[in-house]
């Protein structure tokens, strides 16, 4: 350029030509000429343009038409934006401008550029400012090189906002945040952590073993990868810490000389999955217990249907059985009474003829119970007033357990009464007494109580809902396991060995309460005794009717007469021998039909004592056609067997088998006196 200056024709210059240039100017010029720097000096009113070789690539091929022309001529493309820095320099202020854009037509076409440069004002002798002094600096391969880099980061960075799941970097051993993506600020619950530490980013994570896990990824170079990592984070301030399930890889950043420089985090937030998994394994295992428990109802519903359906099958085989025996029975007990009351024999035969009934007697208890079991027992169903019941028993108990038990009796006293049969009823509670008294061999507390309940459905009796008065037998005895108590009203089933029990004392009262429409229940451990309760349906009838029959007690002429009805002939005889026995004329029928025809035909008995279960009309049918024929006529119903439905329960009534005594004491309760003999 110092030669081209030098050659240059500066005639027409406002400068003139260099020999006539000030002291200042050449002082500029002569600093800029060999400057490698890119620098240019304007001078004088015009500002003529003079630049060193440095300046050339600027001006493209604007070089040399350029040299010694005004300022504002050569640059007219970007006059505007440099005539205020020229001002400013004019004025004698120096400038600074950093990667200014310009538009240059260097080449024939706009072409955008930066430049970075300074205007110095040059002062002539004078002092005042004649010219600029411009260093510059042509920046534009660097700004697009950054633009180059920020596009790329941008679209790196939109990169990582579309990888599923967290993406952080982090820079040096102590793990600053460079670059986080959304997903992990969402994850953190909170934003703007770049340029910290990870140790100062999350301090509730200290104690995780995250950090270790990360010194070691950036010391080792191994990359760290977590599964399923429960973490808990304080997301929000003020409330309890969220709990996080993460998995995620610290993956070491490696510079081209195999140095760690950071740690690339990625991971995912599988939280949700685990939660629903968790639900799904809850309520999996609840199905399961569901079906588990279900099918266990199953079983055992499987077994109690079992089980009532072997009590059914014997029930109905056991009472078949004890039906017949109790027929055979009643001649039997009937014949060796009254031969034992005629006196017949000698003494060694009365004795065996005594051994033969009291046998009977005991087979006969044996039928009754085994009746009862079966439900088959013949009833008489009145209300019941218990506690005046119990009151009457309480000798009869307290003699029957011993000394050695402490007996209890706790009665409501406002107890309403209860459908049942009194004697059997006492026969049960009766019982229930000898069973707790064998339990308590070395004594014990036996307590008797008997209240009101309202049994709601589900209830562990098993029974309808409906209000029922509780008989509960408790003793503090051995108590029965779990086998013993399931069989307990088994009939037979005794743990008392051969002779001792008959296993019928649970079966008949299970029986009886059966038939009442109630129920028993047992509560029974190994230790701790039992309590059996009975529930009976609560009677919607009024007190105990005397009989109406009994009311009319018929005046004893001096030799009553009885007409006595029963189909088998072998229990007729026997029968009709007792009550000749008792001093009655005894007129003989074996069928209603054949007693109402001796009626008509003029028989007039005091008393009717007719069987219940004949063929053709039934004792309790014949006992209503003579209400109406004969009212007033007292008639006994002599049944074996529990068609209690067919039989009205204020007719009197006499079980069989039973002995000459039982048969006086009916008869004569029936006439209100004992008949002359
Ligand atoms: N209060 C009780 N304490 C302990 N075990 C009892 C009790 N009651 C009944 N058991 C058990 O139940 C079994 C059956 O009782 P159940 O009354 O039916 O017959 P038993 O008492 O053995 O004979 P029986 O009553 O004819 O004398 C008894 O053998 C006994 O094992
Ligand atoms: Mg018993």
């Amino acid at each position: 350029m110092g030669a081209l200056m030098h050659a240059h024709d500066w005639s027409t210059s406002p400068i003139g030509s260099p020999g006539i240039w000030p002291q200042a100017l050449r002082s500029a010029v002569s600093m800029m000429l060999p400057s490698k720097h890119v620098m240019f000096v304007a001078w004088g009113p015009e500002l003529a343009f003079l630049y060193n070789d440095a300046y050339r690539p600027v001006f493209g091929k604007k070089h040399p038409w350029a040299l010694g022309r005004p300022f504002r001529e050569i640059w007219s493309e970007v006059w505007n934006d440099v005539a205020p820095l020229v001002e400013t320099a004019l004025r004698g202020e120096a400038t600074w401008s950093e990667n200014l854009p310009l538009v240059l037509e260097r080449n024939g076409y706009p072409e955008e550029c930066w430049f970075t440069f300074s205007y110095s004002p040059v002062r002539d002798e004078s002092g005042k400012v004649a010219g600029i002094f411009c260093a510059a600096a042509e920046t534009t391969e660097r700004v697009l090189a950054e633009r180059r880099l920020m596009a790329e980061r941008e679209r790196q960075r939109r990169l990582f906002e579309q990888v599923p799941g967290f993406v952080g970097i982090l820079r040096g051993p102590d793990h600053v945040f460079e670059y986080v993506n959304d997903a992990y600020d969402r994850v953190a619950g909170k934003r703007g952590f770049v340029g910290q530490t990870v140790r100062a980013a999350f301090p509730d994570l200290e104690g995780s073993g995250l950090f270790e896990a990360l010194d070691r990824a950036f010391a080792t170079g191994v990359p760290y990868v977590a599964r399923d990592v429960p973490l808990s984070l304080q997301r929000t301030a003020g409330e309890k810490p969220d709990l996080l399930i993460l998995s995620f890889t610290f993956q070491p950043i490696v510079d081209e000389g195999g140095a760690v420089t950071g740690i690339f985090i990625q991971g995912q937030d599988v939280t949700q999955e685990h939660q629903a998994l968790a639900a799904l394994t809850h309520l999996n295992a609840t199905l399961e217990e569901q079906v588990a428990k279900r099918s266990h109802e199953l079983v055992s519903i499987q077994s109690a249907l079992r089980q009532s359906q072997k009590m059914e099958a014997m029930g109905e085989l056991v009472g078949g059985v004890a039906h017949d025996f109790n027929n055979l029975l009643t001649p039997i007990i009937g014949t060796f009474d009254m031969l034992l009351r005629r006196g017949l024999g000698n003494d060694r035969e009365r004795r065996l003829i005594g051994g033969a009934l009291q046998s009977a007697d005991r087979a006969k208890t044996v039928v009754q119970r085994l009746l009862a079991f079966a439900r088959r027992q013949p009833l008489q169903v009145v209300p019941v007033d218990l506690v005046a019941l119990i009151d009457g028993m309480a000798l009869l108990i307290g003699s029957t357990v011993g000394p050695n038990i402490d007996v209890r009796v706790e009665l409501d006293e406002a107890l309403p009464r209860a459908d049942a049969d009194a004697n059997q009823l006492e026969m049960a509670i009766l019982n229930l007494g000898v069973n707790a008294r064998d339990a308590m061999p070395n004594g014990g507390t036996l307590t008797i109580t008997a209240a009101c309940e309202t049994v709601g459905g589900g209830h562990r009796s098993g029974l309808p809902q409906g209000d029922y008065v509780r008989l509960s037998v408790a003793d503090t005895g051995t108590g029965m396991d779990e086998t013993t108590l399931a069989r307990a009203t088994e009939p037979f089933f005794s743990t008392k060995g051969i002779g001792q029990g008959t296993g019928l004392g649970l079966s008949m009262v299970h029986g009886l309460v059966a038939q009442l429409r109630g129920e028993l229940t047992i509560a029974s451990q190994p230790g701790h005794g039992t309590v059996a309760e009975l529930w009976l349906p609560v009677s919607f009838g009024s007190a105990v009717r005397d009989h109406a029959l009994r009311a009319a007690s018929v005046a004893a002429a001096s030799r009553s007469c009885v007409l006595l009805v029963d189909d088998e002939v072998l229990v007729r005889m026997s029968t009709a021998d007792m009550l000749e026995d008792l001093g009655y004329d005894v007129i003989e029928a074996d069928s209603a039909k054949q007693a109402l025809e001796l009626l008509d035909g003029g028989a007039a008995p005091d008393l009717i004592v007719t069987d219940h279960l004949m063929p053709g009309m039934s004792g309790a049918e014949l006992a209503l056609v003579m209400r109406v024929r004969k009212p007033g006529l007292p008639i006994l119903i002599v049944s074996g067997y529990a068609e209690v439905e067919g039989i009205a329960p204020d007719l009197p009534r006499l079980a069989k088998p039973f002995r000459y005594e039982e048969l006086s004491q009916s008869v004569a309760a029936l006439f209100g006196t004992n008949p002359s003999r």
